[in-house]
């Protein structure tokens, strides 16, 4: 797939130029100058002859057959020539151009023009507004950017033009080798998931890297993220937010749902790595592409000097690695070869005076050490330090062993040999531990994900799924196509959650009468579409015991609601059977315009939007991402039970949240939901949902 844009056999340059400085003449001259081994052809109709090429006047009159199509023409001249690349039987082209979506509606229209184009000539398009491509296997570099990157085993795509050259201009001075650079541009044609497909299944590439600000097709980029993560690592800069749409949120998860929070939860189910900057991007694609995959998450430090070891310990404790214990003989080791006066419990401190091989015995006792997932390497310059010495005992020490090893060599000119030589030899270096510690988590949280990305399907639940759209169309007669007392709470205990025995009255003697019914304790709540909050306004009462106070509360709910909002129409009230006092927590959905419906979880209550301590997966879920939803909190303790309290039903939680998923999966018209609260009993005494609204889109 896409192959002939990494790989063709020949290359048009259509719109190359003979004056230097201009797009046409440095894509073509990038194109000689890379070696490649393929036929390169300029298309001018004004030249003859370009950088020692004979040029044609169109690209069909190039008598070969052509593989990839560089377009550089002005953006008003691509319809046409896209056209002949089409006639000619290309079926890959990169449209350098810019004035296009980007340069406002005019562009906005010849876009549309050209897409219809390749979709009438089945092409595959890169670009339009784009930088081009680069594969160093292939010695192609067809792109405008400045120079070549080493050859290596990354590839990094950017939906940022100015962005892309930047990284390049810094990797070839890093000498960060690349094994394919791609630049987005708009989007037209190829996006990210495209990409994503082609590079996972790309043997030149370990480590799939990308500048994103936006997803084309958020399920299609999921399906391919989930896809490619099994197979290599995937780690993505996500800049900028997309317009989430202003419609005003009528549930707590539309209010704190959000296109960030989206994002955030579509790379955690597909185990694609957030980097939080380019830097970081590039500090974890290293350790990535270069080092095996630690297996947990246990890391030794060594170190000639006290501070970077505790500066390395604190950044280790704040991460989701752990400080290892050595085994008993690694400690009898390292004290049989370190002098009394150095540390032998991690971190080691081979103190200030450890020359190379000093180093040398620690590390082979610590490769070693069953207890040790991870190495980090520190080395400050003092006087009998020996760096470059040291960086060739790491080298001898962890040729082929299944540990992944970093190294931070503090300093400058002194050190500066030592880095060298570490990378040359794909030992990582960074500049700072904090730096080389979240390099490594990323690699350990990458392990996690390849030991556990198994998707479990889930069983779905039987349901009635004509009896849940018949209600959901009653939505229509309501105000703002909202669902909520018995009718959302009929919808929910179609999807076998628990409700409580409820009953519809509009007068207080029908309500006493239902109540009687139901059963005492109940609660009685005003029915109004139009009262967001009922308590807010004291339209619930609680905990009534009698027909007469079930009658009172009736009257008072009734005038509560009249005296809040005089026009709203009321239509009565609920009357519930009251549930044994659990934890309230939430569980939400809210449609995002992306990934599509967001499932939320969190503490109930009012202070939820507050404290915003709320997990979000995009739906359908499976048990596990429900499980990890509700442990992600902050407020998971208070689940767990504290000061001998009994745990609450985590598994019950679970559940409603897998059936809560497969409704809004099932129901594309639900647009936002709220159960709020479900009532959380200690473990095995089960979930009732005792209040829910539910909006849809008819
Ligand atoms: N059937 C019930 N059993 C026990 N407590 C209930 C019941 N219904 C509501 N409550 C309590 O009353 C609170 C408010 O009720 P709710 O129906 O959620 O109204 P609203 O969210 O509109 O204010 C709930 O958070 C819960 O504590
Ligand atoms: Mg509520």
């Amino acid at each position: 797939m896409l192959d002939n844009f990494f790989a063709p056999d020949s290359v048009a340059v259509i719109g190359a130029s003979r004056e230097a400085g201009k797009v046409g003449y440095e894509l073509l001259k990038n194109l000689l100058d890379s070696n490649f081994p393929g036929e390169v052809y300029p298309v001018n109709p004004k030249a003859s002859e370009i950088l020692g090429l004979k040029a044609y006047p169109s690209v069909t009159d190039v008598p070969d057959q052509i593989g990839l199509a560089m377009i550089v023409v002005p953006a008003r001249f691509t319809p046409a020539v896209i056209r002949e690349c089409g006639q000619k039987g290309i079926d890959s082209a990169v449209i350098i151009s810019a004035g296009f979506k980007e340069s406002g509606s005019e562009g906005t229209k010849l876009e549309q023009e050209v897409s219809g184009l390749v979709k009438e000539f089945d092409m595959r398009v890169l670009g339009p507004n784009c930088l081009g491509v680069i594969d160093t296997a292939s010695r192609l570099n067809a792109s405008f950017a400045p120079g070549m990157p080493p050859r290596g085993k990354i590839a990094f795509f950017s939906q940022s033009g100015a962005l892309g050259t930047a990284v390049l201009d810094w990797a070839i001075e890093g000498g960060i080798g690349f094994s394919k650079f791609i630049s987005l541009g708009n989007k037209m044609d190829i996006s990210e998931s495209d990409l994503l497909i082609a590079l996972a299944d790309d043997p030149d590439t370990n480590v799939i890297l990308g500048y994103i600000e936006g997803v084309k097709d958020g399920k299609a980029f999921m399906e391919a993220a989930i896809d490619a993560t099994k197979k290599k690592p995937v780690i993505i800069v996500k800049s900028g937010s997309t317009a989430a749409g202003a419609r005003a949120a009528s549930s707590h998860t539309g209010t704190l749902a959000g296109s960030e929070n989206a994002f955030q939860a579509a790379f955690k189910q597909c185990g694609v790595l957030r980097a939080p900057t380019v830097e970081a991007l590039f500090d974890y694609a290293l350790v990535l592409a270069y080092q095996p995959l630690p297996e947990r998450n246990r890391l030794a430090i060594v170190t000639n000097a006290g501070g970077p070891g505790i500066i390395a310990a604190d950044a280790c404790e704040r991460s989701q690695l752990t400080m290892t214990s050595f085994q008993q003989n690694t400690i009898e080791n390292l004290r049989g070869s370190l002098p009394p006066t150095a540390a032998i419990y991690n971190p080691v401190d081979v103190i200030g005076d450890a020359k190379a091989d000093r180093y040398l015995s620690a590390l082979q006792a610590i490769e070693g050490d069953g207890n040790t997932d991870m190495v980090l390497v520190l080395l400050t310059p003092q006087a009998m330090t020996e760096p470059e010495a040291t960086a060739r005992n790491m080298i001898e020490t962890f040729s082929g062993s299944s540990k992944p090893v970093v190294a931070t060599f503090m300093g400058g000119a002194s050190v500066k040999e030592g880095i060298g030589i570490l990378g040359k030899n794909m030992i990582p270096t960074y500049t700072n531990p904090e730096r080389a510690i979240a390099a490594l988590e990323a690699a350990s949280r990458y392990s996690d994900w390849k030991n556990t990305a198994v998707r479990q399907e889930e069983a779905g639940f039987p349901v009635d799924k004509d009896k849940v759209k018949e209600i959901l169309g009653r939505a229509e007669h309501q105000s703002e196509n909202t669902i909520t007392g018995r009718d959302a709470m009929e919808v929910l205990s179609e999807y076998g959650l628990v409700v409580p025995r409820m009953a519809f009255a509009e007068t207080g003697p029908e309500a006493a009468a239902v109540a009687d019914e139901i059963g005492y304790p109940v609660v009685v709540k005003i029915s109004s579409p139009e009262i967001l909050h009922k308590s807010d306004i004291g339209g619930v009462r609680l905990g009534l015991s009698s027909a007469s106070e079930v009658e009172r509360a009736f009257e008072e709910v009734v005038s509560a609601a009249r005296r809040f909002m005089p026009s709203a129409l009321i239509m009565g009230v609920t009357v519930d059977q009251m549930v044994p006092a659990g934890k309230e927590v939430i569980l939400g959905m809210a449609k995002d315009p992306d990934f599509g419906p967001m499932m939320m979880f969190g503490l109930g209550g009012i202070y939820v939007e507050v404290l915003k301590d709320v997990a979000f997966r995009i739906a359908p879920l499976n048990r596990r991402e429900a499980t990890s939803m509700i442990s992600e909190i902050r407020a998971y303790q208070l689940l767990r039970g504290v000061r001998g309290e009994e745990p609450a039903d985590i598994d019950g939680i679970v559940d409603s949240l897998l059936k809560l998923s497969q409704l809004v999966t099932d129901f594309p018209e639900i647009i936002e939901m709220d159960i709020n609260p479900l009532m959380v009993m200690t473990s095995g005494k089960g979930v009732v949902a005792v209040d829910s609204r539910i909006s849809v889109n008819l």
